[in-house]
């Protein structure tokens, strides 16, 4: 891999390949080996032009625990504010002899724009673009599921809440799609489904007691308020009424279903506290495994190459 961009176009043999990579560096992770110096002397920029808790910091300590220097760019304060475009921006940094660019934008397929745009020895990984892709989300996510479910051909998967505007509910069909998961179901209101669902290999679901009827794994979403015109927007109350995960409406899946959710929650909106603090909630280990499987594809895309200043040492 040149970059990390998309699920879509990945086979199974890349998808396994990260998720076993993952579980080999799982150790590192998880603190019970130390660092290892997979990427030392690399430089990664942390280019976030949107918020974020978990993917940001998860993203500096798997390239730490790799051994690289990590740069965070605070695009609050950085020239940006100034007028500077993107690529001058993304110019300058490369100015500096980095080796890796990890990017979060709110404009689908930013993260793609400035991949065409960087020097060959420069690796992309797309930590969020728009509504488009979250890759690294859906192989966290397709690890804590593997780890707890084993063969992804024996599942039922459902994916409930605003799909239309979450990118991760994008990257998590392609993942389940390619490995070959035995049903995928997406569950919720028609104003927050995309008008082609039935085209992305999923069953429609708009009641949600239907949808979650004898899943293996439940992926609770965010209601992504930010991306939403007036006219889309449910009342929370509303919106928890008919679309929020109780355990009530849990004890509908299969007894031992998991429910993940990708962060960050609204209690009482999407779920109920009882259900995100419960024994079926794997909410936690998904940033744990974060942190392994972003070692991963940093490793995967990164390992083998050489920055063009390197063959004159
Ligand atoms: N899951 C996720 O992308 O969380 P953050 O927005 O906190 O990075």
């Amino acid at each position: 891999l040149q970059h990390f961009l998309t699920i879509e176009g990945l086979q199974r043999k890349h998808l396994i390949e990260i998720l076993d990579t993952a579980e080999t560096l799982s150790g590192v992770a998880e603190r019970r080996v130390k660092k290892v110096p997979t990427l030392h002397g690399k430089t990664v920029v942390n280019l976030f032009f949107e918020n974020s808790t978990r993917t940001r910091t998860t993203f500096e300590l798997a390239a730490k625990r790799l051994s690289a220097d990590v740069l965070n760019v605070n695009i609050a304060t950085s020239s940006t504010n100034k007028g500077e475009t993107l690529l001058d921006t993304i110019r300058n940094i490369e100015a500096m002899q980095v080796d890796m660019f990890v990017v979060r934008h709110a404009v689908s397929g930013a993260a793609e724009f400035i991949a065409r745009h960087v020097a060959p020895h420069i690796a992309v990984l797309n930590a969020g673009d728009g509504r488009h892709a979250h890759p690294t989300q859906a192989m966290l996510d397709m690890m804590t599921i593997r780890r707890h479910k084993g063969e992804f051909a024996n599942l039922r998967v459902a994916i409930v809440g605003d799909v239309l505007h979450s990118r991760v509910a994008r990257s998590n069909i392609h993942a389940l799609n390619v490995l070959g998961t035995g049903e995928v179901r997406i569950v919720g209101p028609k104003t927050l489904l995309p008008a082609d669902a039935e085209g992305l290999g999923v069953h429609v679901y708009h009641d949600l007691a239907h949808g979650l009827r004898d899943v293996d794994v439940v992926i609770m979403l965010r209601l992504q308020r930010e991306r939403m015109s007036g006219a889309l927007l449910p009342s929370a109350a509303e919106y928890f009424q008919q679309y929020g995960l109780t355990e009530e409406r849990l004890a509908l899946a299969a007894p031992d279903a998991i429910v993940l959710h990708p962060g960050p929650i609204n209690r009482g909106v999407e779920m109920d506290s009882a259900v995100v603090d419960g024994p079926r909630a794997v909410i936690l280990e998904q940033v744990t495994n974060g942190i392994a499987v972003r070692m991963a594809v940093m490793s995967i895309v990164l390992g083998n190459r050489a920055h063009p200043q390197e063959d004159f040492a």
